[in-house]
């Protein structure tokens, strides 16, 4: 557990959870870290602690650098659990002479633990702290994703230190970009935009302006989980302004639970339609596919067709479950349709096109609902519906 070195006197000193699997949610298959950053100078700073669980690991990693007892000021970007959830431990441990934190992050700190006797000072974007021969300066990054987040920028070393931001649920024993693969690394860090950043889109616009009048200087980018950015930080910047600006690829999404295969056929021949029309296709099943990995599919797709049959007057609760998800996350300038199999009372695909509609989906089609096992007219009119569904993707490129 030593730590690792980032830049001259600036370590990771974080954790590593090779064993969470779910996160709110979100399935980390591949686990996570919780990355705290440990500043030697006149000031002795750690950014950002870890969750409850691994104070242990932070504490011994920051002793191979220096006696937890001489670090002077602890900043905390970001106030969810997952970063504080060692505060207690961490404070007593390192007594600190000031804890900076952003204005709402205070209201968010005060309402998790005791802090009346911590010596807490409120930053604004713009404040800047000495540390000695190097100096902290604030930016708040409310809304990414908590009212609360700021990021810490360190002008001498070219560092920013992003807190949740360009970062991504993988645990590994790597630490820089450059360590691993790069198209696995993206792939996490999509899903990782897609499932804790997708509706906060309008506020990554408006980050991003802001850091452009802002000029700074960033050779490396140090988020709060995941590797670090150290050899292409712009990558990573250049992921999320496509992102957060909706560029989308011609690419459709069918997604679908199904009771006795009916539904299933509709949708392989909705999606064989979408592909006659040469645009990419992903059919992901409820059954088989997580919520948060269909919802990093979405995250590029231009188009969302969504599959159920009707049970007991609704649809089926996996597919309850991936709309109140993806709802949240408020994916959007999307075109999309229904369909789904039915016995007798048939409202699935009425319920589906409203979610479509809740979601400010452009609904291309009323839809397809077919009673019991679907024959060949009702194949052909499902393939017929990929085809106009492929041809509105093409339409709006
Ligand atoms: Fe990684 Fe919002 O906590």
């Amino acid at each position: 557990m030593k730590p690792v070195e980032v830049k001259q006197d600036i370590y990771w000193v974080g954790a590593i959870d090779w064993d969470i699997r779910d996160f709110h949610g979100y399935s980390t298959k591949k686990g996570t870290t919780y990355n705290s950053y440990l500043v030697v100078d006149d000031k002795v700073t750690l950014f950002d602690t870890v969750k409850h669980g691994f104070a242990g690991e932070l504490l011994h990693r920051v002793h191979g650098v220096i006696d937890p007892a001489k670090i002077d000021y602890l900043v905390l970007n970001h106030m969810e659990m997952d970063h504080t959830g060692s505060i207690l431990e961490v404070v007593e441990a390192i007594k600190p002479e000031k804890i900076f934190v952003s204005t709402m992050g205070f209201k968010s700190l005060q309402a998790h633990f005791p802090t009346d006797d911590w010596p807490i000072q409120k930053v604004k974007s713009g404040d800047q702290v000495s540390l000695g021969s190097r100096s902290v300066s604030f930016v708040e990054t409310r809304m990414l994703h908590w009212p609360d987040n700021m990021f810490s920028y360190i002008p001498e070393d070219k560092l920013l230190i992003s807190s949740d931001a360009f970062g991504h649920h993988w645990a590994t024993s790597e630490r820089f970009d450059d360590e691993v693969d790069a198209s696995e690394l993206m792939s996490h860090c999509a899903k990782y935009y897609a499932n804790i950043l997708m509706l906060y889109a309008p506020h990554l616009r408006k980050l991003f302006a802001a850091l452009g009048e802002m000029n700074l200087d960033i050779d490396t980018i140090a988020p709060d989980h995941g590797v670090i950015w150290r050899s292409d930080p712009g990558k990573i910047l250049a992921a999320y302004e496509r992102w957060c600006n909706q560029h989308f690829s011609q690419k459709a999404l069918v997604v679908y639970d199904t009771m006795w295969h009916s539904t299933e056929m509709m949708a392989k021949a909705v999606a064989n339609g979408i592909m006659e029309q040469g645009v990419s296709v992903k059919l992901m099943n409820l059954a088989v596919n997580h919520r948060s990995d269909v919802v990093q599919e979405l995250l590029e797709a231009r188009a969302l067709v969504l599959g159920s049959p009707t049970l007991n007057n609704g649809i089926l609760p996996r597919m309850g479950d991936f709309l109140t998800y993806a709802k949240g996350l408020k994916p959007s300038n999307k075109i999309g349709a229904a369909f789904g199999s039915y016995g007798w009372s048939g409202e699935a695909v009425k319920i589906l096109t409203g979610a479509l509609q809740e979601m400010k989906v452009e609904i291309v089609d009323d839809g397809i609902r077919h009673q019991f096992v679907p024959d060949h007219d009702a194949l052909r009119a499902c393939r017929e519906l990929g085809v106009k569904v492929g041809q509105a993707v093409k339409a709006s490129a």
